[in-house]
């Protein structure tokens, strides 16, 4: 008999049983192994009148099964049998004594058709997700451009500091602190190993460029005979070289002082093991010379090497190192790697976002993406310094992303720059007058991609081996881009498209209600990166927009706070907020999350659908939460309604005082408990009682004060409260931009803040706080606080509910509560097949009875399921399978039946419509 909170256990030496039971009073669970029979058998024992929740994960060999428990009464002991061999599943559905809510799909509510245009998804280069990701090149840095600094910038101590140009919302030039992440090897990438001799050295060098855009060059120098040196590429963390397969290899290369010696290429194992070795015919004189060859290897490695052996004297000059997979996506040249492209194609993708993103719009203006400069001949590409902190090779270019659409039978939306560097940076802007070059920047786009073989551009994309338009549907008029000249110049961009390319939708960046700064507008495109519990407070958003001749495009949506690098609970989240976005689909029209990729070695943004490393690609739960809902994606909408319980939400934990960007002091800290006593902080005892978490925090005048500059500065006092009592304190700004953060109920890193004068001094609101990572909830009132005047706060929390007071005066009132669960249903006209889709965000299974009304249904049908033990629960290289779908059949459907939802799960629906 095994009783307790989670535990593990081996059957065989095969089977891996998985129980988490949080409640450990009366309740048992007993696993056996039937042998003979092949079946799990489990006996559960639950005494207590609370239902246990406990999922159990049963692995055997490539089968993952997974069941519930019943729900039994107090005093009502029970043994409850559950059993399964493979390839057979029971499910707990029917088991369910009293339903805790309800989901209602009524047939005969016919909502909005949901376009087929739904989801998509959005590529920026951004954590190495086309260069290290989606482009199948093996070499990094090579075109040694790497450290190339972009024009107008400069290099200092290691950092990238952009040029001092005005950004035209604020008027300001960037200060000392903005700057950006620079390599700190001299030459990113290679590496030199000198094998016999000495003296032998790499350098980069202007001098005799192979190509005007790519102006640098690596100079190889062997100084004395006998030099024997392995010149290696390490490529993006390690190449993933299969035996047998073919792989491109190109490079150029200059007798820059004549060259005595020899030169071997080799692919090399992460161990120095030989994988393959070609010797190469140097070509005399001091001309570039291409050379071109095919390397098959005889064995494989995952983080292999390129090296160029060489043995003698003199100096080489080395430039576009080239070396590709010969198996790509499709086999397109200069292609994709084949695994990660297959990975997004079965998202079945609808469209395809490109380039960006902040990247369209650059650091400044002088780094944007220009889209020209991605065409043709990979060697000829000069790449740009990616926003994102690294050199992009830009090998996934235009011509490319319009390829991979046509080949996956996606649609193209390219984003376009007006003019605008990223405004959350430079922000810089160009002259009315420099206008007209963007703008036919965006119209020759368009025309490479739609133009016929008589038009300028359509003709380049002949030349390069696309007779055919390809099936570019939408632009989006800049990227995240707002304020008065942004305005403006949409309206600008609109008409000179419009008046070319009617058919196409334009987007415009601003967010909801933004139409109405514009003359006319197709779609907006808000975007949303959150913590999960804002998405659940939001999927009703979209209920309460206004309909009128727009539509959204929601382009870049995530949990990504408080989620750590992703788990299930954000997956839930974002679940939670597509209802919403599929519920609304006669104003909603199209979705992508975002970002899309990294290479697990630079995440430079905290979290990413799909991780890639050198040789492995994984979807996130994020990823199963997207597939499920585009292979589900039904013809229209059906009314439907969910009861649920209200759950308890406990404020319980510690309280603590802090600022954003500001400096502020307190005093006069009073808890109220719920049994009137008083408690006071005695601040004589700081040293003792209160944490600083961060920032500059220092006593004195009776006072608590945090003097530093930056973003959330905390402290706690190390004591925990009980639910329900009433804070009171003083506080006042020293300086600063915003006013005063008051935390309570925090647990850890989670918990809640009450943010007063934020937002630039302007708004207060309550926050959730999780990981650290704070998220507004959505009652927000105007405040602005004054330097150096001492404010009473006073925050009372009652049973959920928090109200907050300002010298006397009730400014907010907040009622937290829980109700993580979301459904949404529809009908799939081809499959003639009811699509529930139902969300449980909580670790407590959801006993619902699902009634489907006015229509007559067969009882067979299929029962998806994504699941985690728990929220916090990821998916990871080494464990990819950890969280996937799981696809039964189910012939237990009835116009009224009972269903036990798991803990933390998204589960599908398809029940076949009888007629
Ligand atoms: O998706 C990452 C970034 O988030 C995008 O570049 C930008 O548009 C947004 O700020």
């Amino acid at each position: 008999m095994i009783k307790g909170d989670i535990l593990e256990c081996w059957i065989d030496g095969k089977l891996n049983l998985t129980f988490d039971n949080h409640y450990v009073q009366r309740q048992y669970v007993i696993p056996g192994l039937d042998r003979k029979n092949k079946e799990v058998i489990v006996k559960v024992i639950n005494a207590e009148a609370v239902p246990m929740p406990m999922t159990l994960n049963i692995r055997n060999g490539e089968l993952k099964l997974a069941f519930e428990t019943e729900k039994f009464e107090m005093m009502n002991i029970k043994n409850c049998m559950l059993s399964a061999c493979a390839g057979m599943l029971g499910l707990a559905a029917g088991c369910v004594s009293e339903p805790d809510g309800e989901i209602k799909v009524d047939f005969a509510r016919k909502g909005a058709d949901i376009p087929a245009s739904m989801y998509g998804i959005f590529f920026e280069e951004i954590n190495h997700s086309g260069d290290g990701g989606l482009y199948a090149e093996l070499v990094q840095n090579r075109g040694f451009e790497d450290t190339s600094v972009p024009e107008g910038f400069r290099v200092e101590d290691n950092r990238l500091y952009p040029p001092a140009v005005c950004n035209h919302l604020t008027g300001n030039k960037p200060g000392k602190e903005m700057c950006y992440r620079w390599p700190a090897e001299r030459i990113p990438g290679w590496q030199l190993e000198q094998v016999t001799g000495k003296g032998a050295s790499l350098s980069l060098m202007q001098e005799k460029p192979l190509h005007h855009a790519t102006p640098t060059s690596m100079l190889i120098r062997l100084p004395e005979e006998g030099n024997v040196v392995n010149v290696k590429n390490t490529g993006f963390w390690g190449m993933n070289i299969v035996q047998g397969d073919p792989y491109h290899l190109r490079f150029y290369i200059r007798q820059h002082t004549p060259f005595q010696g020899n030169l071997d290429v080799l692919l090399v194992g992460h161990d120095g093991a030989v994988l393959k070795k070609v010797a190469v015919e140097l070509k005399a004189g001091s001309a570039w010379n291409e050379y071109k060859m095919e390397l098959v290897p005889e064995a494989s490695d995952t983080k292999a090497a390129l090296v160029f052996q060489l043995a003698g004297k003199g100096e080489l000059a080395l430039d576009y190192v080239s070396l590709f997979p010969g198996h790509t996506f499709m086999n397109r040249p200069n292609g994709l790697r084949k695994d990660v492209a297959e990975t997004l194609y079965a998202l079945k993708p609808a469209f395809v976002r490109w380039p960006g993103g902040c990247i369209v719009e650059g650091i400044s203006l002088s780094n944007r993406v220009k889209w020209k400069e991605t065409l043709g001949d990979p060697m000829t590409r000069p790449g740009i310094y990616d926003t994102w902190g690294y050199r992009a090779t830009m090998g996934f270019g235009y011509h490319e992303f319009l390829q991979f659409c046509e080949d996956i039978g996606a649609d193209g939306m390219f984003v376009c720059n007006v003019g605008l560097g990223c405004q959350g940076r430079v922000g810089d802007a160009c002259t009315d007058k420099e206008l007209g070059f963007y703008i036919q920047d965006v119209l020759d786009a368009i025309e490479y991609a739609l133009g016929d073989p008589t038009t300028t551009w359509g003709k380049k994309r002949v030349e390069s081996g696309h007779p055919a338009p390809f099936p570019l549907k939408y632009v989006e008029i800049g990227n995240e881009n707002w304020g008065p000249v942004y305005e403006k110049r949409y309206d600008i961009f609109y008409k000179a498209i419009k008046a070319k390319y009617p058919q196409l939708t334009l987007i415009s960046t601003l967010g909801l209600g933004g139409n109405e700064k514009h003359e006319k507008v197709d779609m907006i495109d808000p975007h949303w990166y959150v913590a999960p519990d804002t998405f659940f407070d939001m999927d009703s958003i979209f209920d309460q927009q206004k309909r009128g001749d727009y539509k959204i495009y929601v382009g870049e949506y995530a949990c990504n706070i408080g989620v750590k690098g992703g788990n299930m609970r954000g997956a839930l989240g974002e679940a939670a907020f597509l209802t919403g976005v599929e519920r609304n689909s006669d104003l909603v029209q199209m979705a992508s999350y975002a970002p899309l990729l990294e290479n697990v070695n630079d995440r430079v943004w905290p979290v990413n659908l799909i991780w890639v490393d050198s040789y492995r690609v994984m979807g996130r739960s994020s990823y199963y939460v997207q597939k499920m809902y585009a292979d589900n994606r039904p013809s229209w909408n059906l009314g439907t309604t969910v009861s649920q319980p209200e759950l308890p939400v406990t404020v319980q934990g510690k309280i603590g005082v802090g600022t954003w960007e500001t400096q502020a002091e307190y005093k006069d800290f009073r808890i109220v408990l719920p049994d009137g006593k008083v408690e006071e902080a005695d601040l004589s005892r700081i040293d003792r009682e209160w944490k600083p978490i961060s920032g500059t925090w220092s006593f004195g005048d009776g006072g608590y004060t945090q003097s530093e500059s930056g973003p959330m500065k905390w402290a706690v006092w190390e004591k925990e409260w009980p639910e329900n009592c009433t804070l009171e304190m003083k506080a006042r700004k020293k300086g600063g931009s915003e006013g005063f953060l008051i935390f309570f109920g925090v647990n850890d890193q989670d918990g809640y803040v009450l943010n007063i004068g934020g937002w630039g001094n302007s708004a207060t609101a309550f926050e959730r706080m999780n990981n650290g990572g704070l998220s507004a909830m959505p009652d927000k009132v105007a405040q602005h606080i004054e330097t150096d005047r001492w404010y009473d706060i006073r925050i009372s929390m009652n049973r959920g509910e928090l109200t907050f007071y300002l010298d006397g005066e009730q400014i907010l009132q907040t009622k937290l509560t829980r109700m993580n669960r979301y459904a949404v249903a529809g009908y799939d006209e081809q499959k003639e097949e009811i699509v529930v889709k139902m969300v449980n965000a909580e670790d407590t299974p959801f006993d619902a009875v699902v009634k489907l009304d006015n229509v007559k249904i067969e009882p067979q049908g299929k029962v998806i399921t994504l699941s985690a033990l728990s929220g916090n629960d990821e998916n990871s290289l080494d464990q990819p399978d950890k969280i996937i779908p799981r696809t039964q059949d189910y012939d237990r459907f009835e116009p009224e039946f009972n269903y036990r939802f798991e803990p933390w799960s998204f589960t599908i629906f398809r029940i076949k419509v009888k007629k």
